[in-house]
């Protein structure tokens, strides 16, 4: 695997550990996973024990050690949207894609996920490719945005630019010890 990418994240946080969380963000927003191989150059370029960096890496939900799909599909099953329809939108995904919810397609394609209020209730039921939200979803329009993004027909927002000085730095020591 080409580090240079990871080498590159990581002098843009000049190899802060304070600045961990943020360049795994970055590492995971690269690869749509985390690499081995990339956390334990991070851990040594940070001066942290690869255990650590584990701890940090698996700690927090929204990070993975598997690699996921080339579209992220996220299902609200928030109050909400559970009540406008969410757990149909759920099935249908399921049903269309082969997969339960955590899994990812055969082809690499597809992850699927179901997360809890996205905070845009009122747009319910509402899901996300990526970083971008479809709202008002219903089940013929969940069907058909998958055809569409097999086939390469739906234009994915880039995920927005976040500057680094933006983030807050990570306390390392408030991630609870492994075990
Ligand atoms: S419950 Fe789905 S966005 Fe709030």
């Amino acid at each position: 695997m080409n580090l240079d990418r990871v080498n590159e994240i990581i002098d843009t946080y000049r190899a802060d550990r304070t600045n961990a969380l943020a360049i795994l963000q970055d590492i995971q927003r690269e690869y749509n996973y985390l690499p081995r191989e990339t956390l334990e150059l991070a851990a040594q370029r940070l001066g942290i024990t690869p255990g650590e960096i584990y701890r940090l890496a698996t700690f927090f939900k929204a990070f993975s050690l598997q690699p996921k799909g080339e579209f992220m599909c996220r299902v609200c099953l928030g109050t909400a949207c559970h009540v406008r329809g969410g757990p149909r939108i759920l099935e249908t995904l399921e049903r269309e894609l082969g997969i339960r919810a955590g899994q990812t397609t055969v082809d690499g394609k597809f992850s699927l996920e179901v997360v809890r209020c996205l905070g845009a209730c009122a747009l319910g039921p509402i899901m996300v490719v990526n970083e971008e939200p479809h709202a008002y979803i219903s089940p013929d329009k969940a069907i058909s945005l998958i055809a569409q993004l097999a086939a390469g027909k739906v234009e994915q927002a880039e995920a927005p630019a976040v500057q680094p000085a933006a983030r807050a730095p990570v306390d390392l020591s408030s991630v609870p010890p492994a075990g």
